[in-house]
């Protein structure tokens, strides 16, 4: 029995960021084989068919078959406020997200925003996120309550904040966002696909007593990823510097309150002062990449090409809502983009994976998804590489995979999202 999804199939025996393009799998007529809830072979779609004559096909002609986009780094609650005009981190943080995060102690509306959210994800084929909630328990049963509905393999934490620097009403103290995140933690983390990651949202939000708290947290479930945000703005940076006079530098921080380790996952991560970057590297810590959201909020251009160069660990994310889109496609673009600006042209093979294989591994989930392998869960996107007739006219001249897929990446949206399985199960809307 299973299932037999064939086309153009898509996957990766390295990193194409360090062992070049080469290291994608690609096949154009290929086949993947599904069995309770996992892949158990992915080869060529005639070889497929006869040992597996019982499977139930689905025949996907030219679209690409990949493993599902993961998304790094996301703000499920910011879904309503995506697209707002005018502001830079700070201001926007003050103008838009606080005034919106304060509405999920509502659990109605913690669901109607986590319902929302998932259905934009999954149609722009995106299948496993790590998203921030809001200080509110309540937030983050909603945005679990529902990925657990869904199947999906989900990452999620409760936002902490305790100082004055946020805004009445959206605080904690050190002590509840220690007992509320050890609460949620019990109860969501290895629960079905489900993993619970300890969330402070920076260190200007937090004080020091709190960095603290969430540090011992961690140290008591070191299986546990740690999400924050490091260095996006220089704003942000000058600020950091002004609330911890004694610090050597914003990682520091973090890392003087046992928030610093190889499950950390550090948000943006632009302006790295040379100390930064080496103890980075030198716990291999994660930093995610979000692009759309870089441009649009006008943080500043990840330096992709030296840090991967010098062998960190890095994801790719739209941090949706300072990320202008939910789809991983169009993050992908802006990926090529930003990195134009610094003198490097991804190829669309280290593109592809960073969307999916890189940034499970930032969450270090590499071995269970973002990839079109035996063994790994089967979530699994299948991609029509000439989704509108732009993208169509484009494709027809392509003379190999690549330049079939580029279009998409580039030009590519929820258009191009054919179809989409999760724990081996059809997305159905
Ligand atoms: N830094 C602290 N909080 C946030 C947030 O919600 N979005 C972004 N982009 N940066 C942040
Ligand atoms: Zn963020």
């Amino acid at each position: 029995m299973g299932e037999l999804l064939l086309g153009q199939t898509l996957g990766f025996a390295a990193n194409p960021m360090t062992h070049g393009p080469g290291a994608a799998r690609v096949s154009a007529r290929g086949g993947v084989l599904i069995e309770g809830g996992m892949i158990v072979a992915v080869g060529e779609a005639d070889d497929l068919r006869r040992a597996h004559p019982s499977a139930r096909v689905t025949d996907y002609g030219d679209a690409l078959i990949s493993a599902g986009f993961v998304d790094a780094h996301a703000h499920y609650p910011q879904t309503a406020i995506i697209a707002s005009w005018g502001k830079r981190l700070i201001d926007w943080l003050q103008s838009y997200t606080f005034p919106e995060e304060m509405r999920f102690g509502d659990p109605d509306y913690a669901a109607e925003i986590a319902t929302r959210y998932f259905d934009l994800v999954l149609a722009n084929g995106t299948t496993t996120v790590c998203s921030y909630c809001t200080i509110h328990p309540e937030s983050v049963d909603a945005f679990f309550t529902e990925a657990a509905r869904r199947g999906l393999r989900a990452y999620a934490g409760k936002t902490c904040m305790d100082r004055d620097t946020a805004p009445d009403g959206l605080r904690d103290t050190a002590q509840s966002a220690h007992d509320d995140s050890a609460r949620l933690l019990s109860r969501w983390h290895g629960k079905d696909r489900l993993s619970y990651v300890i969330t402070p949202r920076f260190s200007p939000t937090s004080t020091p007593e709190q960095l603290e708290a969430l540090g011992a947290l961690w140290a008591r479930h070191p299986d546990c990823l740690m999400q924050t945000h490091l260095s996006e703005q220089t704003d942000e940076v000058a600020w950091v510097k002004g609330l911890y006079p004694s610090a050597r530098d914003y990682l520091d921080t973090y890392e003087s309150h046992g928030l610093l380790g190889p499950g950390a996952v550090f948000g943006h991560a632009i302006y790295l002062e040379p100390r930064e970057r080496d103890r980075l590297r030198e716990v291999d810590a994660s930093l995610v990449h979000c692009p759309t959201s870089n441009t649009f909020i006008g943080s500043g251009l990840f330096d992709m090409d030296g840090l991967s160069r010098a062998g960190h660990r890095i994801g790719l994310a739209t941090d949706t809502g300072g990320g202008s889109s939910f789809s991983m496609l169009r993050t992908m673009a802006a990926a090529y983009e930003v990195a134009q600006l610094r003198g490097r042209a991804l190829h669309p093979a280290e593109l592809w994976w960073l969307a999916t294989q890189g940034a499970a591994r930032s969450l270090r989930a590499d071995d269970r998804i973002g990839n079109l392998a035996p063994g790994m869960e089967a979530d699994i996107v299948a991609v029509d590489l000439a989704s509108t007739p732009a993208i169509a006219q484009r494709a027809k001249r392509a003379g190999d995979i690549w330049e079939a897929v580029f279009p998409t990446i580039m030009m590519g949206d929820d258009r191009a999202i054919r179809e989409v399985w999760t724990g081996g199960a059809r997305v159905t809307t």
